[in-house]
Formats: C-alpha cells, structure tokens, sequence
C-alpha cells in the first residue's frame, strides 16, 4: 500500500517548479524529503495532498488513480498533510482548533471534544486546550498542527518541517513521537526537515531534491556518501 507520484512536472508562470520527479511513500515507513530552499519540497507535498495538480505526472493513492480529484478527497482517503507555516485558527481555542478537524466526520460535538483532548494528550500538549489557538509558542503551534492531522486518521501523513522554531531537546522529543505516530497509526510518513539530525535520526530512506529534481535517493548513509548530496549541502568543495 502506497502513496505514489509518478513523474511529476510543475510550472508556476512557465518555470519549472519541479521537474519529472518521482516519489513513492509506503504505509509503515517514515521517508525523508530534504533540499535546499526553492528545492520543490512542498510543492511536492502539495501535489501528493491534492493541493496542486501537476502539469504532468500522476498521484495514486494504494494504485487507485486521483485525477481530478481535490484535496478533501484526498484527506477522507487518508492523504494529511501539515503547513510549513502553521495556520491555526487564532480566535478559537486550542481544542476548538481540532474540534473544527473532525466537523468533517459524522462525530457528535461531545466525541469530538473527547477525541480532541485525547490527542493534545498524546502530543503532550494536553494542559493547553483551553488556551487560544494564538496564545502559543512556536513549537505548541506545530504539535497542534499535528494534533489536527492526526483527528484524520491518515494512512499517509506529510509533516513539512514540523521542527522548525524547536530547539534540539524539543526535536529530539518530535522524532520520538514520529516514530510513535508510524506505529500507532501504521501509517507512512513524509517527513519535510531541514534539521538534519532529526531527518537522519527518525527516516528509514530519503529522498533528495534540488532546483526541482531529483538528485539522491537512498538510505541516510547512501545520501550523506552521495557526491550530488555533498555538493548541494557543503558547496562544490566538498564533491
Ligand atoms: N504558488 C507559487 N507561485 C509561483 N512560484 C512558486 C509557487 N510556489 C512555489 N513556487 C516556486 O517553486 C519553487 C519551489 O518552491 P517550494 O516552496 O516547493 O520549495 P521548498 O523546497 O519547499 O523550499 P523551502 O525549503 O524554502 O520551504 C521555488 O522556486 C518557488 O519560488
Ligand atoms: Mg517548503
């Protein structure tokens, strides 16, 4: 069971944000998907979550084709995603921010309030539900975030930097709980992060991207021994 991008290309205003790039994310593992900045990485994510068409390429979701399909479908077929920049609902509290997640489902306000609470607990965030939505930190903002992806119960759940704004005690928390999130959900997961302790520490495999292709894949030690790699990441010096 797969979440598979086939051969994707696509342009915002004629260039070419990404560029024939194939993605593949199994149920059970947790991949990395790393670059440079302008890389194509959340473009990709866009595209695997029914955001972005692409121009050309395909998206299928366990071998069922998604054309023409928009992101609702694709989050009810289990497709979640989280935003770079956190957008949470600021005037609503914390529970209300997930409680608005699981509106989408058949669930009665109490359940939905229960199931939210339990899931702030499980992001250890569980004293907070009462507060704003814009009264956190950096880093209760994107537990959050997660929080309201989980309330989909994703078979696939795509985290763009999820760590940034954490500090290294806090990522290193995060990476933990990821792997928990792979277990207890036995779901994949597509793990967007510049930290690069954390994406070393918590992917089976990455997949490397730059300028809108692909330039390494492979496991952690593969990529870090790859010379596209090192050449993208520590400048022509180090090729
Ligand atoms: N909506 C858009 N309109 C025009 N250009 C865009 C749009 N979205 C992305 N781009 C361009 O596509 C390229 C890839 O952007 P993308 O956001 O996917 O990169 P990224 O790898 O996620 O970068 P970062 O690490 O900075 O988040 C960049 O050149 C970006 O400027
Ligand atoms: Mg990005």
């Amino acid at each position: 069971m797969e979440l598979c991008a086939s051969d994707i290309t696509v342009r915002f205003a004629g260039v070419k944000a990404i560029e024939s790039v194939s993605v593949a994310l199994g149920r059970g593992e947790i991949l990395g998907l790393i670059g440079p900045n302008g890389a194509g990485k959340t473009t990709m994510v866009n595209v695997l979550s029914g955001f972005q068409r692409p121009h050309i390429g395909k998206v299928a979701i366990d071998g069922a084709g998604t054309q023409g399909r928009s992101e609702p479908w694709f989050a009810r077929n289990g497709v979640v995603r989280t935003f770079q920049a956190v957008r949470l609902f600021r005037g609503l509290t914390v529970s209300e921010n997930i409680e608005a997640a699981l509106s989408s489902l058949s669930i009665s306000r109490l359940s939905a309030r229960r199931r939210a609470a339990e899931l702030l607990d499980y992001m250890g965030i569980g004293g907070k539900a009462g507060l704003a939505g814009g009264a956190l930190n950096y880093g209760d903002e994107r537990r959050v975030g997660i929080a309201r992806a989980l309330a989909l119960s994703p078979k696939f759940l795509l985290l763009d930097e999820p760590a940034a704004g954490m500090n290294i005690g806090e990522a290193e928390d995060l990476s933990r709980l990821i792997q928990q999130i792979r277990r207890d959900f036995s779901c994949g997961v597509l793990l967007i992060e510049h930290n690069m302790a954390l994406v070393m520490n918590t992917c089976e495999r990455l997949h490397v991207m730059a300028s809108g292709k692909t330039i390494a894949t492979g496991t952690p030690d593969e990529v870090v021994a790859n010379q596209h790699f090192k050449s993208a990441y520590l400048g022509s010096e180090a090729a």
